[in-house]
């Protein structure tokens, strides 16, 4: 049997259910993964009010991501992967005891990572590393601006940044200055009102490059902040989320002033990175997010980055994961481990 933790409807964290139905059979270019992994993400968030950009229709079972073990594969796939631990992409289903996964979508997982921790860097590291790497080109000595430096993205975004010899000015609520000082960022409160003072007087020529996941009206500071050459990469619109209306006007809004900036002869570039874009080319897309991927799950299985995990929490207490993530306390990823009775094999499930 395979448990899933279903989103019905707008509800609150506990109106999550839990269901069981026999495993599915994986279909050609299939296979099917024992799940001992996965993340809460923004996107969660979004998703139980209704407010994600490519919203799936209720009921669903969410799970941005995963990490786990390949128990069987459908035609046209290797049976080697069977028993081997990979990462990959889902954007929904991950929160279950299993999941059918494309072969082409597996990325594998170094011997020897911590399903948990390597599970913190699948959405949040492909994220980070192309928004560092594909579209801001950041180059040692450079200064930046990472918005929300504690949540999963963030602390992705400090340390791989940091480790591209990139000095980093981290915002976060004055509760997390601390551990965003530890992975080697400047910290500065984003509720402060002289932000952009701030920030001015740790890069008095502006920065290099600023990550905004933030939207709203503060995204003109986060523009203006630039230096000349500077990039702005916006790829979120979290200050909407508790925001009752569409869905996708936001983001419309949002791509519509990127767009109009990126008409202003200042030397300036503003971008929306989408982690999704580019996906109907799916052959180079999956090339990609191999290569991204597997070069931050290099980093962390040679131990130059260190997998912040906000805690462990079991898949049938998904609910109060998601209570915590949505807290406001939460330095890094909040991660759903398998139930202590679920086995990598299939064969037994923790059902509650
Ligand atoms: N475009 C893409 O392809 C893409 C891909 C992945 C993620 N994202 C975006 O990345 C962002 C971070 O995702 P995540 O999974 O890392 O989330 P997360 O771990 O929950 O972290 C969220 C961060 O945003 C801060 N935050 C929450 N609400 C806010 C608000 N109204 N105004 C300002 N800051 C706020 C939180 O600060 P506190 O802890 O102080 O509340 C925290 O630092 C989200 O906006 C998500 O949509 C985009």
């Amino acid at each position: 049997m395979i448990t899933e933790v279903v989103l019905p409807g707008q509800v609150e964290p506990e109106g999550l259910q839990l269901r069981t139905r026999p495993l599915p059979e994986p279909g050609p270019g299939q296979a099917l993964v024992a799940v001992e992994a996965s993340g809460v993400s923004f996107a969660e968030q979004q998703m139980r009010r209704g407010k994600y950009y490519d919203q799936p229709p209720f009921p669903f079972v969410p799970g941005y991501d995963l990490v786990g073990t390949v128990v069987s594969t459908g035609p046209g796939v290797d049976p080697a992967l069977r028993g081997r631990r990979f990462a990959a992409l889902t954007k929904i289903g991950g929160w279950a005891s299993h999941a059918l996964v494309g072969a082409g979508d597996l990325v594998e997982v170094p011997e020897g990572v911590d399903p948990a921790e390597a599970e913190t860097v699948v959405v949040n590291g492909i994220t980070a590393w192309q928004m560092l790497h594909r579209v801001a080109k950041v180059r040692p000595g450079m200064t930046v601006l990472v918005h929300g430096a504690n949540g999963g993205v963030g602390t992705t975004l400090v340390q791989l940044a940091r480790h591209a010899g990139v000095k980093v000015i981290g915002t976060a609520s004055p509760r997390h200055h601390d551990a965003v000082r530890a992975l080697g960022a400047t910290p500065l409160d984003y509720r402060d009102p002289d932000l952009p003072g701030r920030v001015r007087a740790l890069a008095p020529g502006g920065v290099g490059a600023v990550f905004d996941h933030i939207g709203g009206e503060g995204i003109v500071d986060s523009y203006r902040l630039l230096a000349r050459g500077g990039t702005l990469v916006s790829y979120g619109t979290a200050a909407t989320r508790d925001i009752p209306g569409s869905s996708r006007a936001p983001v419309l809004k949002l791509l519509a002033r990127l767009a109009l900036w990126n008409l202003l002869p200042n030397g300036r570039g503003a971008h929306f990175y989408n982690l999704w874009a580019g996906r109907r080319r799916l052959a180079a897309y999956q090339a990609r997010i191999r290569a991204d991927l597997g070069q931050v799950l290099a980093l962390l299985a040679s131990g130059e980055f260190t997998a912040v995990v906000a805690a462990r929490i079991p898949l049938s207490d998904a609910a109060e994961a998601m209570r915590l993530a949505e807290s406001g306390t939460v330095t890094g990823k909040v991660v759903l481990v398998a139930d202590q009775s679920a086995r990598p094999d299939g064969e037994e499930e923790g059902v509650r």
